[in-house]
């Protein structure tokens, strides 16, 4: 029990510590010759200090949450994705899918984005404006309640959203549908298969969300499907880049290529800024501790 009580307080001073180091090299990075630097500054600063977002602009999103926690219904699930971080699923298994019942506040506690990666999104969307944005792995709708009030906000905007598992897909439509903006889809079907008529039909991508398949394959093959589809200064991010050997490698391949201008690894999430109209990318990387 003691043993406990030193560890958390542990791991509390250090949460402290680093927090503390990040908010020093945030002062910095506000003062950065790189506009974007400067907006992604500003924009964590916000998050790590926990400011709330005004005026009740989260507040539908906020009832979502508190709605899939309570409920005890359960849905279907099929799982396209990469099984364990140290046990990849075979390739087969990926394609086919693995088929269980789940409860919704389970599958909500498990795989929706918390609140401070959700006010993230948020903010970056208030922050850069995007006008067409892509989400990989919809799940029950979160994140992309978050994306999409951003966008209303902004008065500009649309958010298409694919799910590989009809149930979720479909309770993520209903509940999306409620907040009564005209501003989403959700596309069922594996990313292999719906992406490239997605990226066909839509105009340039300005913001893109990857957060399902955390397969190093299938993250490098997505990102490779969708660059000649990503506007000039299209942002992408890549959710759980460190949640397996896989992942880091694909990270670690897509940030160091001389498609990204400018990356941010805040951990969790590792986000791109694309700039094509550069013959040469500065491949500016910072790495905070959020
Ligand atoms: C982590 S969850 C997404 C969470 C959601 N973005 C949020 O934050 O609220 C990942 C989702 O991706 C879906 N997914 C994983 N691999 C997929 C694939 N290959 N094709 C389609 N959907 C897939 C899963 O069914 C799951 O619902």
């Amino acid at each position: 029990m003691i043993q406990k009580i030193i560890q958390k307080i542990q791991f509390l001073v250090a949460r402290e510590k680093g927090r503390a180091k990040t908010k020093k090299e945030l002062q910095q990075l506000k003062k950065h010759n790189d506009v974007r630097v400067q907006k992604m500054a500003l924009i964590l600063e916000e998050v790590i200090s926990r400011k709330e977002i005004s005026e009740g602009a989260l507040t539908k999103v906020y009832a979502l949450e508190q709605k899939y926690a309570n409920t005890s219904e359960r849905i279907d699930v099929v799982d396209y994705g990469a099984g364990e971080p140290d046990f990849d699923r075979s390739q087969q298994t990926q394609e086919d899918g693995v088929i269980t019942t789940e409860k919704i506040s389970y599958i909500h506690k498990m795989a929706s984005s918390k609140r401070k990666w959700g006010h993230l999104i948020f903010k970056l969307i208030r922050t850069f404006q995007p006008t067409e944005c892509l989400e990989l792995g919809t799940c029950l709708g979160v994140s992309a309640a978050y994306q999409i009030t951003a966008l209303q906000l902004n008065n500009k905007g649309f958010l298409t959203s694919i799910e590989g598992s009809s149930q979720q897909a479909e309770l993520a439509n209903k509940n999306l549908t409620d907040f009564q903006f005209s501003n989403h889809k959700i596309i069922n079907g594996k990313f292999s298969e719906v992406l490239p008529s997605i990226l066909d039909k839509n105009k340039l991508i300005d913001f893109v969300f990857i957060d399902g398949h955390h397969d190093e394959e299938a993250t490098e093959t997505y990102f490779n499907m969708m660059y000649p589809y990503l506007s000039d200064n299209a942002i992408v991010i890549f959710d759980d880049i460190n949640w397996s050997q896989g992942m880091k490698n694909a990270w670690s391949n897509i940030y160091k290529s001389n498609r990204i201008d400018l990356s941010f690894d805040v951990y969790q999430w590792g986000i791109c800024f694309i700039d094509k109209t550069k013959e040469n990318t500065i491949e500016n990387h910072f790495e905070l501790r959020i």
